[in-house]
């Protein structure tokens, strides 16, 4: 069976599985017969930061590609020019797209005005490539204050997994941290401009495959457990649980 195959054998047994069970119709005889455990399989969501990078995030699209699964890309505003048909590749394939700020500055502590200098002119960038969409939004370093939040018009989607790829690029370390960490409803935390970070995710896309998880974009994540999407609010993982 190859990869693809395999991917959407496990998503299609997943999305079965997530539908509501059938109101049992019980009566006296029944009594004694215990009931069936519902399986829940465990949802993954990548996502992946500080993109798009030519090289680095055309061979990640390729392995995602191959392995039929979706991810979540929160792009830099800056990086988009010139790099418009990987970002049409990215929402062609099933990815999510959102917004990482237009150069990389924490959106903490700035007025209005600079605030949407960085989100609403990134929300921009992306309807001129994409068409109009929610684009929703992971503030760099993961900060955030009231205005961050007030101002967001999504979602603030942080991560509940980070294995800092960024620090050593060390692609063995990278995979043990997240397969070591990740559980069910985890958002998982990596940057598709290092090499390695690629490298690491196909890496533990296959790891994950071989245990049964399913991987979904983070909109799909928050569908899939019921969740409605609130802007403004921040979300780590699905269940929201330790939040
Ligand atoms: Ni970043």
């Amino acid at each position: 069976m190859t990869w693809k195959k395999t991917a959407a054998a496990v998503c299609l047994l997943a999305a079965v599985a997530a539908l509501p069970a059938p109101a049992p119709r019980w009566t006296a005889a029944d009594a004694a017969v215990p009931l069936e455990v519902e399986s829940r399989p465990p949802l993954v969501a990548l996502t992946f930061d500080d993109g798009p990078r030519g090289d680095t995030t055309g061979a990640l699209l390729d392995g995602l590609a191959l392995r039929e699964v979706p991810a979540t890309f929160f792009l830099v505003g800056s990086r988009l020019e010139g790099r418009e048909e990987l970002v049409a590749r990215m929402a062609a394939e099933g990815h999510q797209v959102g917004v990482h700020t237009y150069d990389h500055t924490a959106l903490t502590g700035l007025s209005r005005r600079d605030y949407d200098a960085q989100v609403g002119k990134t929300r921009a960038a992306l309807a001129a490539i994409l068409g109009d969409g929610d684009f929703w939004l992971r503030p760099p370093y993961g900060m955030t204050d009231d205005a961050a939040c007030l101002w967001a018009g999504s979602p603030v989607i942080l991560w509940s997994v980070d294995p800092e790829d960024w620090r050593d690029q060390d692609v063995e370390r990278i995979v043990g941290e997240v397969v070591e960490h990740v559980e069910d409803g985890s958002i998982i935390l990596l940057h598709d401009i290092y090499p390695s970070s690629v490298q690491a995710a196909l890496q533990v896309v296959d790891i994950l495959l071989e245990r049964g998880c399913c991987f979904v974009t983070v909109e799909q994540l928050m569908e899939r457990r019921g969740v409605e999407p609130e802007a403004g609010r921040v979300y780590r993982r699905f269940p929201p649980a330790c939040q």
